[in-house]
């Protein structure tokens, strides 16, 4: 199986040829240091719980269906304050977002969400929205603090086009983003997601992020909404260790650090 990193370096090079302009377009706008959020990297580890998988980088709850299934995704959860994981010092960081493709569709993510990032004493938020293999973007206009609650949706208007909207459920307040890519999603997955992202091309320091709790999570599908109770829980193992606990309910996406 071709690594992502292999996969959008192919995908990149065919549409140099096929676009120049396009792609140096693409890479003037990249910034140092931004976050990359990557499809699902699944590790061999075998489970021993028959219903959960493990990856190095997402941690969460999965849906894989046939093409054209899903075209809406949401969930609200509560910021959470991040900390170094134990005997831990430097720069830690988790996202925590909800998106439609990325398992068994992996040339593209449509997904919006926030970084959690706690450097010494010192703890920052980014809202941002993202389609793979692009780079993600900070929304402006919206500024996060610990224990917000807020609302993360991603809508399909088409394979190529969508919107990432952030709501403050306080205010009702909210951000809105149109997003449109020559990469075609799938419209195969539905997930709700805690991921140690990528940063300067390799996995940032996993935070301990406490529990995030995607509460009113609904996938919307062509024939209806769809609750995250079916579908298939992902956890983080790096290095023989699993790092986070998933749940599900009719309703509510759980992870957990543990
Ligand atoms: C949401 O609104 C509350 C109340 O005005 C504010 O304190 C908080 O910072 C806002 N959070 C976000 C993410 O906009």
């Amino acid at each position: 199986m071709l690594s992502a990193g292999l996969l959008s370096c192919i995908l990149l090079a065919a549409s140099a040829v096929a676009r120049p302009s396009g792609l140096a377009g693409r890479i003037a706008r990249r910034r140092a240091g931004s976050h990359l959020s990557q499809p699902l990297q699944r590790s061999e580890l075998i489970s021993d719980q028959s219903n959960v998988e493990y990856s190095s980088n997402w941690a969460g709850a999965v849906y894989a269906e046939g093409d054209g299934t899903y075209t809406a995704v949401t969930g609200t959860f509560v910021v959470p304050t991040p900390s170094a994981p134990s005997g831990g010092s430097g720069t830690y960081s988790a996202a925590a977002w909800v998106g439609i493709d990325g398992d068994t569709c992996d040339n593209a993510i449509l997904q919006t969400g926030v970084d959690f990032t706690v450097d010494g004493g010192e703890v920052s938020y980014d809202a941002w929205y993202e389609w793979y293999p692009d780079y993600a973007y900070d929304f402006s206009g919206i500024s996060i603090s610990a224990g917000d609650t807020i609302k993360t949706t991603v809508t399909a208007t088409s394979t190529t086009s969508g919107t990432a909207v952030i709501e403050n459920v306080s205010t009702g307040q909210t951000v809105t983003q149109s997003l449109t890519s020559s990469y075609a999603l799938c419209e195969e997955n539905a997930e709700w997601i805690v991921e140690d992202y990528e940063e300067n091309g390799g996995l940032v320091s996993f935070a301990d992020f406490g529990t995030v709790t995607f509460t009113d999570a609904v996938a919307t599908t062509s024939s209806g909404t769809q609750g995250p109770s079916g579908a298939t829980l992902i956890d983080i193992e790096q290095n023989g260790n699993v790092l986070t606990s998933a749940s599900v309910s009719s309703s509510e996406v759980v992870v957990k650090y543990t």
